[in-house]
């Protein structure tokens, strides 16, 4: 075998609650009711972005920006979990949904804690690691109401709410994920208004941002001060800028770029994280002030597709000397045309990293299955595993098949 990883590497894929459960009452799903028809009304932002909407014809219809039903993996999880199974993985990343837990302000919901104890022990059953995102963007609606991040009593409420759902699970987790990308919730919701609340506000970005951070902080006390043998995280996407041909220009634009992306918040948390658990989907090449991608391919998103990056961008973090876990990775490939390539062509990058000293121990692609892509829906299929989207049917792609016998090897 060429490519062997380190023994004990962990092996999965990952999802968030909203994309996959179903049924839930948040400030997204509200928001989606409200904003379907003109999301199913958008042809030429579609067109900039490279998206066909002859291939894709759902991106008409308002249906397809609910999230209604999603995958139903609130019900079906026992299914979903051992396909994990079946396609090799030895660990899993899901999130807990704020709203179920506690719908009402200081009212938890035993029954819904059951749920994702039932959850994490099922897992531990058939022998996947759990990895527990605690919040991956939507919140409950009285909060929302009050201001959600904008308020600084969310911090308060975030480390209550997180201290009820470790203390139920943790005896079945390790691994804890405090945050999902907070600067790119910051940016899509407070600054470029894309996202609910949609706040067009520099000042707003930076309270949110910030109030963020600090109820990472806050909560990564709380884990620890339940169980000191817990890992703690964040998920943090980070980019991988390039110089383009090294000159000096680019090198010191890169040098900006890469603290305002990926330094600040990782250094900002630095002392209240065990791990970095490390998104990554975008290369940018800067060359003056802006990127200027190849693009040689695309995913169906309209994004580059350039394994080299996840190579670069990993080793980037060696500096942070701290152990380091893909927590996602992946693309929008609804013909499953470059995700093996793509996936066999990034391993081998994050193979070489972990060679050169990068302390990577795992590997979570995005996405387990086909699911609810935010503000652009079903559409975009993200999924080793396909979703049909009338019958919920569940059946792996080709390239998670390829994925199989690299997770069940340990390399390839
Ligand atoms: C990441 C999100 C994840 C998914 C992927 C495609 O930024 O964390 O929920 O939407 O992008």
């Amino acid at each position: 075998m060429k490519y062997r990883f380190p023994k004990g590497f962990f092996w999965g894929a990952s999802t968030s609650a909203h994309q996959v459960e179903g049924g839930l009452i948040n400030d997204w799903s509200e928001w989606e009711k409200k904003m379907a028809d003109n999301l199913a009304k958008q042809p030429e932002w579609w067109k900039r972005n490279g998206w066909d909407e002859n291939i894709f014809p759902e991106m008409r219809s308002p249906n397809n920006y609910i999230s209604g039903l999603a995958c139903d993996h609130y019900h079906r999880y026992k299914e979903d979990f051992e396909w994990a199974k079946d396609l090799g993985h030895n660990a899993t990343r899901f999130s807990i949904d704020w709203s179920r837990i506690e719908p009402k302000e200081g009212c938890f919901d035993e029954k819904e804690l059951e749920h994702y104890l039932n959850k994490v022990r099922f897992l531990r059953d058939i022998g996947i690691e759990p990895f527990v995102t605690l919040w991956h963007w939507p919140l409950p609606l009285w909060l929302s109401n009050i201001g959600g991040w904008e308020n600084k009593m969310t911090i308060d409420y975030f480390a209550r709410f997180c201290r009820k759902v470790v203390e139920k699970l943790d005896d079945h987790v390790k691994f804890w994920i405090v945050l999902n990308e907070p600067e790119v919730f910051m940016g899509q919701s407070y600054f470029l208004g894309n996202w609910p609340p949609q706040k067009k506000s520099m000042h707003s970005s930076w309270v949110v941002l910030h109030n963020l951070l600090e109820g990472h902080k806050k909560v990564y006390m709380v884990i620890k001060n339940i169980n000191p043998n817990a890992q703690v995280g964040i998920a943090k996407h980070n980019i991988y800028h390039e110089a383009y041909r090294n000159s000096w220009w680019n090198r010191l634009v890169k040098y900006f770029y890469d603290w305002r992306d990926n330094e600040y918040i990782l250094n900002y948390i630095n002392n209240y994280q065990d791990f970095i658990g490390f998104n990554h989907y975008l290369h940018d090449r800067i060359d003056g002030w802006t990127g200027k991608n190849e693009n040689k391919h695309i995913s169906d998103f309209g994004w580059e597709l350039y394994p080299e990056s996840l190579y670069f961008a990993v080793s980037e973090l060696k500096k942070y000397k701290k152990p380091i876990y893909i927590t996602e990775h992946g693309l929008a490939d609804m013909d499953d045309k470059n995700r093996r390539w793509f996936l066999e062509e990034s391993l081998k990058g994050l193979h070489r990293a972990i060679g050169e000293g990068v302390d990577v121990r795992g590997y979570l692609h995005w996405s387990l299955m086909d699911n609810f892509e935010w503000d652009k829906g079903f559409w975009p299929r993200f999924g080793l595993i396909e979703v049909n989207r009338i019958t919920l049917a569940r059946k792996p792609r080709k390239s998670a098949l390829w994925y199989k016998e690299v997770c069940e090897n340990n390399g390839f």
